[in-house]
């Protein structure tokens, strides 16, 4: 057995880690022909990439897929630690296998991702949720084949969570879950150790996949016919500084539009290190979208300072305008967390007078979560729960006015839409601009999914936008 330390988990050090192969045991190819499995996901993007690793690996080892836990005999869940309700969901999800467990005691049960990374987790699972046969975290995906032929051959129950990173490892298979759209990673972990946050100890030290590694998945993805990659990182600024001397995220970027994939987008990028080289080749190529997600977190100098964020309001908003002015058309969202210890009530008005200023295109807010074992949880100034949703419900309603108001803009306008779908009630189409909004629209002639078509709008909402092919 072998438990995550949170100790380990957020030290640093420069140590090379080397790049390796994925392999598997041979044996174990179709080994669990008949065998079906049931994969629930949780969390960001990140998580989502990893599920369509782990579906291939469990494919190789003979298993289907099913939609229903009830059907399934492996029964895993890829979980998420970001927020208190994250880890709820999974553990309500857990009681529901338990019952399932006690009419049908040979079916494996397993948990992986960031919650598993987590000390408390693995004692809660250890004491109360003994039903649970299999734990693995972040740092050893690849060894899914062996543990979960371990947890069916062996009664013992299988935990082995590293604390620190392990390999890089290539060539992992994949089973993507879209035709069109892909995930790409370039860097896995966070070093940015902001105080509320427990991906630093959850996904390990930045590390970046190397270029030509990177570059031969896009090239591939281009040949398959993808129209769209999102380039994947909890930082993608940092991308290269633990490896390379002179090659960033500026000069990735660059390189993977040349690839000409035809839409390029990016997630997140910390305003911290967004360099004038990202902005100009953002503004240079035609098949980088228009749409940079920029975390604000707060408006307060105050609050900022105390969740570790590096930037200052100003430094944030002399960025902000940089990007408005130099990428033509770009649309801007972010993230704001209201709550923080030490929030008081002007630091809040901080950052709905941000807001006002920024006029985001869109939002992701989020009420303060205690994380166990980040910095902020040893804050003294708590803010009381119904602040905290009072706040939220304040801050909602100027965001989403904005959302509105820069969307009423677009009437009129014809924007290039990635055809995703049809939603079968009513015949309606429905995709992403460049700029990120989603638009529904109407078509005469009958169109391709994965064609990018012109969409004149015709009339707007909040969350999205309606439209006809022009
Ligand atoms: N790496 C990204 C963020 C990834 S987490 C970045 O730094 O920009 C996505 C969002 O979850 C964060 O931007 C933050 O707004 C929110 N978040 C993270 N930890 C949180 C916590 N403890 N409570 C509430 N929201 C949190
Ligand atoms: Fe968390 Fe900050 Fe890293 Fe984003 S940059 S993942 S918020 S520590
Ligand atoms: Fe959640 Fe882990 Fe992503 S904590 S947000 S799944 S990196």
């Amino acid at each position: 057995m072998l438990l995550p330390d949170k100790k380990e988990e957020a030290s640093r050090d420069k140590r090379k880690y080397k790049t390796i192969d994925y392999t598997i045991d041979k044996k174990l190819i179709d080994k669990y022909k008949g065998k079906t499995f049931y994969l629930k996901t949780y969390g960001c993007q990140m998580n989502e990439r990893d599920s369509e690793t782990l579906v291939a690996m469990l494919k190789q080892l003979g298993f289907e897929e099913v939609e229903d836990y009830k059907k399934a005999d492996f029964l895993l869940l890829n979980t998420c630690s970001i927020r208190e309700n994250a880890h709820n969901k999974a553990f309500g999800m857990l009681g529901r296998f338990k019952h399932l467990k006690e009419t049908k005691p040979d079916i494996v049960i397993g948990l992986c991702g960031c919650m598993a990374q987590e000390t408390g987790v693995c004692e809660e699972l250890l004491k109360n949720y003994k039903f649970v046969n299999l734990v693995f975290g972040t740092h050893n995906l690849d060894k899914l084949p062996e543990l979960v032929d371990k947890a069916f051959e062996n009664d013992e129950r299988q935990i082995e969570v590293f604390s620190r990173e392990q390999d890089l490892v290539e060539e992992l298979p994949v089973i993507r879950s879209n035709k069109y759209k892909a995930y790409v990673n370039i860097i896995y972990g966070c070093d940015k150790f902001c105080t509320y946050c427990i991906v630093p100890y959850t996904r390990g030290r930045e590390r970046s996949r190397k270029k030509e590694d990177i570059l031969k998945e896009v090239d591939s993805l281009v040949k398959d016919g993808y129209k769209e990659i999102t380039i994947l990182g909890q930082n993608v600024n940092a991308y290269g500084k633990d490896l390379y001397d002179d090659y960033f995220m500026g000069e990735l970027l660059e390189d993977i539009a040349k690839t000409k994939i035809p839409r390029i987008r990016f997630m997140t990028s910390h305003p911290w290190d967004f360099t004038d080289k990202m902005i100009d080749v953002i503004a240079k190529y035609d098949n980088i979208m228009p749409s940079v997600h920029l975390p604000v977190q707060s408006g307060s100098n105050k609050i900022l300072k105390l969740m570790g964020r590096r930037y200052t309001k100003e430094s944030y908003l002399e960025l902000f305008n940089k990007i408005k002015n130099k990428i033509p058309g770009v649309t801007i969202s972010t993230d704001i967390i209201v709550g923080f210890p030490g929030e008081e009530e002007e630091d809040f008005q901080e950052t709905i007078d941000l807001v006002n200023y920024c006029k985001y295109d869109n939002a992701f807010t989020f009420i303060y979560s205690e994380r166990e074992g980040t910095p902020a949880c040893r804050l003294k100034e708590v803010i009381p729960m119904e602040v905290r949703e009072d706040r939220l419900q304040r801050l909602n309603e100027v965001v989403n006015k904005y959302f509105l108001e820069n969307n009423n803009k677009l009437l009129g306008k014809v924007l290039p839409v990635l055809v995703e779908g049809i939603s079968d009630k009513k015949n309606i189409y429905y995709g992403y601009s460049d700029t990120n909004k989603l638009v529904n629209f109407t078509s005469d002639k009958e169109l391709n999914f994965g064609d990018i078509v012109d969409v004149e709008i015709t009339e707007v909402h909040t969350w999205s936008i309606d439209g006809r092919v022009k």
